[in-house]
């Protein structure tokens, strides 16, 4: 393998390929964790790293409280344990179990949105991956009852935004909420209600009948009549238009149905996830200069002047590692091969933070419509580059 990696870094200046060398990246991950670590000494483990912008020049995490409100509270957590898993060290363990335990205040409070997945399943989930914590896991299982609660059978999806129904003009649910079924399916199948299993299949499917369009490019918010479920519109809140492909809201697509096939085996979404992969990979080709999108493909700027979202790449970077062993034959390799180019990309001097801040990843945007963490870093490009490194290493 060694003696592979080596030939390919040999030929690289002449044929242009690069090589990505995965003990490398992690590496690399694990000394920028080390390095936030002792930037944030003394520890308040209440507070988590959300992003650092372009425009700062102290190069640390930007800290959000955690609650309910801060949707990314989880993700620093889960990359300490993520990193901890790949190194052992014992250090990042205790810092991991800090940062999980300053989350504990959203179990106990109501639950204010359906951002309960992220916030505890990229937490508590992978402190259980790594640890088999009884506590974590009751913490889940308590989490998705939680998170059930807001599931409107009438529409068959959870509503994302109860605070914005009025705006929205009825249950809203946004393409995102796909990612926090995997916390639901997860607690169904570790002791938690059966019934966390059907919501999460009745959301997904209602959200494959309703949430594309022909292409299969999806829409960022769908809205639904509250009392008679019926499918009212398709939106958008964090993309250029209504019509736009927004790279995120394509990225929780494409990991989402790959996840639910993974819990699920029912082959309608497999083709989903296939289905939804394609048409990104096609844009992806038509618009970008390289393996990471445009914040939103149908920005007219182009990649001339619209900033990227290599948070989106890192999103689907993981799930096509996760849908390439679903699939066999060509499909199966090219997928494989296309989240090897992702993590080649993000792994460059062009992407990587490096020296210049104690992110792994510069370049994502989190809400360009609202002009915020506009080509910054953002924790959770991290962790799902991580997760994705981690996957390819067979780790996790
Ligand atoms: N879930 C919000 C976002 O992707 O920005």
């Amino acid at each position: 393998m060694k003696k592979i990696l080596l030939i390919v870094c040999l030929l690289s200046p002449i044929v242009g390929v690069q090589a990505l060398d995965v003990d490398h990246e992690l590496a690399y991950c694990h000394q920028q964790v080390l390095r936030a670590l002792e930037q944030m000494k003394p520890y308040d483990y209440s507070m988590q790293p959300r992003n650092i912008l372009s425009t700062d020049t102290h190069g640390r995490w930007n800290c959000r409280k955690a609650s309910g409100w801060e949707w990314c509270s989880g993700f620093w957590p889960g990359i300490l344990w993520m990193d901890y898993m790949a190194t052992g060290d014992k250090r990042v363990k205790k810092a991991a179990e800090g940062f999980t335990q300053g989350l504990a205040n959203i179990l106990t409070n109501p639950i204010v949105d359906h951002d309960m997945g992220f916030l505890i399943h990229c937490s508590y989930g992978k402190g259980f991956e790594a640890t088999g914590c009884e506590k974590y896991r009751r913490a889940i299982l308590r989490a998705s009852d939680s998170l059930a609660t807001l599931f409107n059978p009438k529409v068959g999806t959870i509503l994302s935004w109860p605070r914005h129904v009025k705006d929205y003009g009825g249950h809203n649910t946004i393409m995102d909420n796909m990612i926090n079924l995997d916390m639901l399916l997860w607690a169904s199948e570790h002791g938690g209600n059966p019934l966390l299993r059907d919501v999460a299949i009745i959301h997904a499917t209602t959200t494959l009948r309703n949430h594309f369009r022909p292409d299969y490019s999806a829409y960022h918010v769908a809205v639904y009549d509250t009392l008679s479920g019926r499918f009212l519109r398709g939106m958008t809140h964090q993309g250029y238009s209504d019509s736009s492909m927004w790279a995120r809201g394509q990225s929780w697509a494409i990991y989402g149905f790959t996840m639910m096939y993974r819990h699920t085996h029912d082959v309608i979404f497999l083709q989903q996830a296939m289905k939804v992969t394609d048409i990104y990979l096609q844009r992806l080709r038509e618009t970008s200069n390289d393996w990471i999108p445009l914040w939103d493909m149908d920005d007219p700027r182009g990649h001339q002047g619209a900033p990227k979202d290599a948070s989106a790449a890192c999103v689907v970077a993981s799930a096509l590692l996760e849908l390439s062993q679903f699939v066999v034959g060509e499909k199966s390799n090219r997928y494989h091969q296309v989240a090897i180019n992702m993590l080649t990309d993000l792994s460059s001097e062009r992407y990587q933070s490096r020296g210049r801040n104690v992110a792994f990843l510069l370049h994502s945007t989190g809400h360009h419509p609202a002009k915020s963490e506009i080509d910054a870093s953002i924790i959770y490009a991290d962790y799902y580059y991580l997760e994705a490194l981690m996957r390819l290493k067979g780790l996790i």
